[in-house]
């Protein structure tokens, strides 16, 4: 699989993920703050997980990842973005069919209201929810894209 982990921070999920989509997969790890992708970088360097890891520093309002990706996970990132509708819109131009996105949001600030609004917005842009897993101190959706 391609996955993208957006507002990936230290990478505690990209390194991860890159163990799971195993030699032929890959993990863009994709954040606004240098800073972050730098210590991603010194993480996995001389490691066999340094082939499986693109970094890719982004602008506050557009992701800009080319690939199409099978999955994206979004974890305490989405709170962050002043425009949610603006990056949602742009995460299905680069979700394959059938893609998944995996958001995580915060209880301490984000509340089940603004949490329900989000979860609109992605369904009134054609995502379907598939799962709400349970994560600790935290809400939790999993939507599928489904390209008709
Ligand atoms: C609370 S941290 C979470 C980091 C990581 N996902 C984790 O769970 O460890 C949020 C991250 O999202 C990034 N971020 C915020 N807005 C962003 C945006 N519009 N595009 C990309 N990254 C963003 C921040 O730079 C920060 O690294």
């Amino acid at each position: 699989m391609t996955v993208c982990d957006l507002g990936c921070g230290p990478g505690f999920f990209s390194l991860e993920m890159a163990q799971l989509v195993s030699a032929s997969g890959k993990v863009i790890a994709v954040d606004m703050q240098e800073v972050m992708l730098d210590r991603i970088m010194k993480k996995v360097a001389g490691t066999k997980l340094e082939q499986r890891i693109v970094l890719h520093q982004c602008e506050d309002k557009n992701v800009g990842v080319t690939e199409k990706v099978d999955f994206v996970l979004a974890f305490y990132m989405i709170h962050e973005v002043p425009d949610q509708e603006t990056l949602f819109n742009e995460l299905i131009s680069i979700l394959k069919p059938n893609g998944l996105i995996f958001i995580i949001e915060p209880k301490f600030h984000v509340s089940k209201q603004s949490f329900n609004q989000m979860i609109a917005k992605l369904e009134a842009i054609g995502l379907k929810i598939i799962e709400r897993p349970k994560v600790f101190f935290s809400r939790a959706i999993v939507l599928k894209y489904i390209d008709n």
